[in-house]
């Protein structure tokens, strides 16, 4: 006998069908799987054969071949479980298996029967949509993700005896169901932090806005306390809300990652921060089954790095592409997978190893020291960056000021305003935002008037800019006049782009 069953592989953050054929033969009672298999997938059969028992499904000593197509998609992973295990019972006959037209299975089984949860359930019920199948049965634990795909059943098994009966059409299971809509407008509206907390740092925060803005990586540089992380936290809070489509595109990375907790659907704006001691795998993504790492996790949203010069130079010298690309593409023996990698880089570093420097009252580093703490960071590093910022630390007076705080919201507000007007400016231009201005757009769209550019000039000679800077000092420049409503750049944009330039003069001398 021989049968047929859907299933689906991971691809990059979108879903391939895989089919699964079973036949069963007289011969030795072996059990065989092919198809390009990780090494997880060819421990299937281990599982399988053990959870039918467990399960109380008897099979006759025959020999079964389990054959996983199309064969150039490498099948990783422990989500074919449940579907050959389907496969292996509708061979047999205990199962028809016109109960399995339309139908699309994954889970992951228990040596007792038992359905695990898998990853990527949410991009793998789409795909199913996409191929025109009816009904997808996955882990209970993952049923919420793919119901949040309509135009299709998904319903959600414990176990492989519930997910045989399912399948025989008897008991009463209805398919999962979420208000996708409900739940997106709710939990997008409440933020955990506010910028209304932070008392002063005022140019800090300004700086935090325009580079929001125009979506500029932004390095700040202070003290131990002054409040690095703190305003860090609350950059997602001002960014503009979510749109329904990138919530399901950021939910289909949580879900491949395996990070959905239950939750249907990634609702917020991510904020990354791992520890400097990540590995660049984690960081990037990649692995043995090929997983988005922290800088897909925090597409949409805020990457922050904090203590920057701790982490391992090549790990972060690896984000030099993605940052440019919005992407990144992990190269494997026989595929390479492509990640969205689209996120606002904001780091953090004290300016030595002590913390102070410059304030010699309280850093005893040597010149030196500082020298080398600072030149961890390399200048090809340095140049992602549009925006340098101190920050300075509070003294217990404007910590103690009762004066109310701008709220996330009311920055919020100004942000989106600039942001309309540069999404109408490069409608034809295939990007976005300032930061993405190409030297050829910067020409069409940051022209300056004499005096602007006098002042410029002027700028240039005495700060001895590099062509580097004198492009980056437009864009912010660009971005400050957006958010000032004005098409026009003036003196006032240029000379305050200007000051957030000076800051990697001060440290780096460049
Ligand atoms: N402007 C501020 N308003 C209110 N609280 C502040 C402010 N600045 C700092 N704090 C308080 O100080 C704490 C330490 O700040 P934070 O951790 O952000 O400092 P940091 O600059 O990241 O320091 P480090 O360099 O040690 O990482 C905060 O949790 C907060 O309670
Ligand atoms: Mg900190
Ligand atoms: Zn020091």
């Amino acid at each position: 006998m021989f049968s047929k069953v859907y299933s689906a592989a991971i691809h990059g953050i979108d879903a391939l069908i895989v089919s699964v054929e079973a036949d069963v033969s007289d011969g030795l009672p072996i059990f065989d799987m092919v198809g390009y298999l990780g090494s997880e997938v060819k421990e299937a059969r281990e599982r399988v054969r053990i959870a039918l028992k467990n399960s109380g499904f008897m099979l006759p000593a025959k020999r079964i071949t389990v054959n996983l197509s199309p064969a150039d998609v490498r099948k990783e992973g422990t989500a074919f479980d449940l579907p050959v295990a389907i496969a292996i019972l509708v061979a047999f006959g205990h199962l028809p298996e016109e109960y399995l037209k339309d139908t699309l299975i994954v889970g992951e089984l228990s040596l007792n029967g038992n359905v695990n949860k898998v990853n990527g359930v949410l991009p793998i019920v789409y795909s199913a949509r996409e191929q025109g199948f009816l009904r997808c049965v996955v882990p209970a634990e993952n049923v919420g993700e793919g119901a949040v795909v309509s135009g299709i059943k998904t319903y959600g098994v414990a176990s492989l005896s519930e997910a045989v009966e399912l399948l025989r059409g008897n008991g009463s299971k209805l398919p999962g169901e979420v208000d996708v809509k409900q739940l997106f407008a709710h939990n997008n509206k409440e933020d955990l932090v506010d910028f209304g907390e932070v008392a002063g740092q005022i140019a800090a925060k300004r700086a935090i806005e325009i580079a929001v803005s125009g979506m500029h990586n932004i390095l700040m540089i202070g003290p131990p306390g002054s409040g690095k992380t703190m305003l860090a936290k609350r950059i997602p809070t001002i960014m503009p809300e979510l749109s329904f489509e990138e919530s399901i595109e950021i939910s289909k990375i949580y879900s491949i990652a395996g990070l959905m907790e239950q939750k249907a659907l990634i609702s917020r704006r991510p904020f990354r921060s791992p520890h400097h001691t990540i590995t660049t795998t984690a960081l990037v993504g990649g692995g043995g089954v090929p997983k988005p790492g922290e800088i897909s996790l925090a597409h949409h949203g805020v990457l922050f790095l904090d203590e920057l010069p701790e982490f391992q130079k090549n790990t972060i010298e690896v984000l030099r592409q993605p940052l440019e690309e919005k992407s990144v593409t992990i190269a494997r023996l026989n595929a390479s997978y492509k990640y969205p990698a689209g996120f606002m880089l904001v780091a953090a570093m004290n300016p030595c190893s002590c913390g102070y420097y410059p304030d010699r009252n309280r850093c005893n580093c040597s010149v030196n020291l500082v020298k080398r703490y600072l030149g961890r960071i390399s200048q090809p590093l340095l140049d992602r960056f549009d925006i340098f910022i101190e920050a300075l630390q509070m003294n217990y007076k404007e910590l103690q000021l009762q004066e109310k705080q701008e709220s996330s919201q009311e920055i919020r507000e100004r942000v989106a305003a600039a942001r309309k007007l540069q999404l109408e400016r490069y409608q034809d231009q295939n990007i976005y935002f300032n930061s993405q201005l190409t030297p050829r757009m910067i020409k069409k769209y940051c022209k300056l008037d004499a005096r602007e550019q006098s002042l410029l000039e002027e700028a240039f000679i005495k700060m001895n800019l590099s062509a580097r800077a004198y492009h980056r000092i437009l864009k912010v420049a660009r971005t400050i006049a957006d958010l000032d409503q004005s098409e026009r750049i003036t003196t006032k944009h240029i000379s305050e782009a200007i000051c957030y330039r000076s800051m990697d003069q001060k440290y780096w001398d460049n």
